[in-house]
């Protein structure tokens, strides 16, 4: 009987179906209810006492290696033999889509507002020279100014330099277009400066340019509070006030009305009802002539903001670290948007 096993133990290790038929038989032939481990385990009964043990352990090995043959080859032949092959056209599962990342939601929108008014969209390198980040925007060297966006400089180069606002593209642009101008920029920009909750040292920018016969400040205005409502909801109010760029002469900031308690105060607007989200004037005269456009014919309006900034407010996140870290938890709340 002992032999016996052992003959079919080898049977069993040389096993190798060829279809799922082949496993299927022999499924049946060893472990089938008229297989040959029931006759064995039948037989185990009527065996001697002193072979009881070796030949139990003998058919229990069998039945165990049996049951590994048919377990590692089942199932392994269907496709085949439905001639079905891999189906290409089946649909994906969607569990783990990505999603847009909040910035990039946020500078399409901006883009998509802008694009409506006839903006068209430019760009620059992010590596750029001291002529365009600050001489040609009327910021030579030692000008105080230059203080305002702590630089990354080029250790071996002074010139070269990483770029510190998107006001670059301004220059760019109007070195290669006439007017009339309008043009939004959209762009990563750096700054030496400590990560924080409310800073970083790298983050996004849209700058804006128009240039025409007879721009004044009423169209700046009225260009921005367009944009607001567009972004937070008609019922948004801007308010500007006074400020200073070497770019722009008059100068200012602007403020939209919090979005979170409608104006009346909270302590996201620390009380004012207002939030600063850009800023902006008119282009300065030695900017256009710089860039070779005749300041006597044409006037223009610039404006730039931070698109993280805008962001914040617009998705109540806290924490401008968050949108670097590239949590999943945090990107998978952007994902229906
Ligand atoms: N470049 C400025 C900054 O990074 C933002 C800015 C202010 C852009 C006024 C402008 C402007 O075009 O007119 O802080």
């Amino acid at each position: 009987m002992l032999e016996k096993v052992k003959d079919l133990l080898h049977e069993v290790e040389n096993f190798t179906p060829k279809s799922e038929k082949e496993v299927e038989e022999f499924r049946l032939d060893f472990l089938g209810k008229k297989g040959c481990l029931s006759e064995l385990f039948a037989a185990f009964k009527d065996a001697p006492n002193e072979s009881k043990k070796a030949f139990g352990k003998a058919i229990n090995t069998l039945k165990q290696n049996a049951q590994a043959k048919v377990e590692a080859y089942k199932g392994s032949f269907e496709t085949e033999e439905k001639g079905e092959g891999i189906d290409l056209s089946r649909p994906v599962s969607l569990d783990n889509l990505g999603s847009r990342h909040p910035i990039s939601l946020i500078r399409n929108e901006i883009v998509d507002i802008f694009n409506r008014i006839g903006f068209t969209i430019s760009e620059g390198p992010e590596i750029e020279d001291d002529w365009h980040n600050f001489s040609a925007l009327n910021t030579p060297k030692e000008h105080p100014a230059r203080d305002m966006q702590d630089t990354f400089f080029i250790q071996t180069n002074p010139d070269i330099l990483l770029r510190s606002h998107t006001s670059t593209v301004q220059v760019r642009y109007m070195n290669e277009n006439k007017p009339p101008i309008r043009t939004i920029s959209p762009g990563r920009v750096y700054r030496n400066e400590a990560i924080s909750a409310r800073a970083h040292c790298l983050f996004h920018q849209v700058e804006g340019l128009y240039v025409d016969e007879n721009v004044s400040f009423a169209d700046l205005k009225q260009c921005l509070l367009y944009f607001a409502k567009e972004m937070f909801g008609e019922k948004t109010k801007i308010r500007l006030r006074p400020s200073y760029f070497p770019f722009t002469e008059p100068s200012a900031e602007v403020d939209v009305s919090c979005n979170i308690c409608s104006g009346k105060g909270c302590n996201v607007c620390k009380n004012t009802g207002y939030l600063e989200i850009l800023g902006c004037g008119m282009a300065d005269p030695n900017v256009l002539e710089n860039c070779g456009i005749d300041s006597k014919k044409y006037s223009g309006f610039a404006f730039g903001m931070g698109i993280e900034r805008i962001a914040m407010l617009k998705y109540g996140v806290n924490d401008l670290r968050l949108f670097f870290e590239n949590d999943v938890r945090f990107l998978k709340q952007f994902s229906s948007l």
